[in-house]
């Protein structure tokens, strides 16, 4: 299996689920920019990566939700890598709170980071792969995309929003070779689930009883689902999403109120 590019630009790429993803490319002999809000943590990452992979890992910071940023960290990856036939828009962020409870800085923030920067890079990365006579994007979207968990109103709206987003843009850039797709990660061991406690105890439980396969996923199971998208072998899939999660998504996620309650997930 060999990915499209040599050059793939992965946001959120310092650690968890974007990390993962960086390393199967890099696996591929794609060279990886990490675009990351936290710079310090993407330097480190790259650093490690680039001694252990013969192809180039870079940080370049960026913050997903403002253009500005966006383009500089696109022209710095362009400069550093020339080609750029990749994308995957994996950043994201989201603190629980009941939507009545919820400020709307948190949730226009949400929306900013997990919706409009998929939109803000692909904006523009696309000249850039029209330019590469076409290349590969993946969205990482949610199963939160099609399941309500409690206190993630503004995640969930995002993630639906990325899914339909992805369907629209693979419909426009299909005849220019361009592939837009998204994946959908269940509960995944990550920075974000272990500091949010998502995996621990009863909730941990739960999320273990519902998943068929019978354990949490981890970044690289989503990786390779994004390698397989971003190769040849998924030369005929354009506009999915795909649910990738060890079969989470067949028993459907149930209402975490009390559980997340006793958490004082909820607490100001
Ligand atoms: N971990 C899970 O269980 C799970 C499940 C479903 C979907 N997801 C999705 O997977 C993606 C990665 O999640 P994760 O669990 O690895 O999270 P994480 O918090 O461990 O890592 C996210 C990375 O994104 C970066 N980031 C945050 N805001 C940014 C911004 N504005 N601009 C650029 N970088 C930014 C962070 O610095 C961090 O390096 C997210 O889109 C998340 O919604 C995760």
């Amino acid at each position: 299996m060999q990915v499209v590019s040599d050059g793939a630009i992965v946001t959120g790429g310092a650690q968890g689920i974007g990390r993962g993803i960086a390393e199967e490319l890099l696996e591929q002999g794609t060279s990886v920019v990490l675009a990351d809000i936290n710079e310090e943590s993407a330097e480190n990452t790259a650093m490690e990566l680039s001694d252990r992979f013969e192809a180039e890992a870079i940080a370049i910071h960026c913050d997903v939700a403002d253009q500005g940023s966006v383009r500089s960290m696109v022209s710095g990856a362009t400069d550093h890598l020339g080609e750029i036939g990749i994308l995957v828009n994996n950043a994201g962020a989201a603190e629980l709170a009941r939507t009545w409870e919820m400020a709307e800085e948190e949730w226009r923030r949400t929306i900013d980071v997990c919706l409009n920067g998929p939109f803000l890079c692909t904006k523009a990365v696309l000249p850039h792969l029209f330019d590469n006579d076409g290349g590969g994007i993946v969205n990482v979207s949610s199963l939160n995309y099609v399941a309500a968990t409690d206190g993630l109103a503004h995640y969930s709206a995002a993630k639906a929003g990325v899914s339909q987003f992805t369907e629209v843009v693979a419909a426009e850039v299909g005849r220019y070779g361009v592939r837009v797709n998204a994946v959908a990660p269940g509960s995944t061991r990550t920075p974000m689930t272990e500091e949010n406690g998502l995996l621990k105890g009863d909730i941990g439980e739960e999320f273990l009883n519902r998943t068929p396969l019978g354990r949490i996923g981890e970044p690289e199971d989503i990786a390779k689902v994004v390698a397989f998208l971003l190769s040849d072998y998924g030369r005929w899939v354009t506009g999915e999403t795909i649910c990738v999660d060890g079969g989470q998504h067949i028993r459907g996620l149930h209402s975490y109120w009390d559980v997340l309650d006793e958490m004082g997930a909820f607490d100001e």
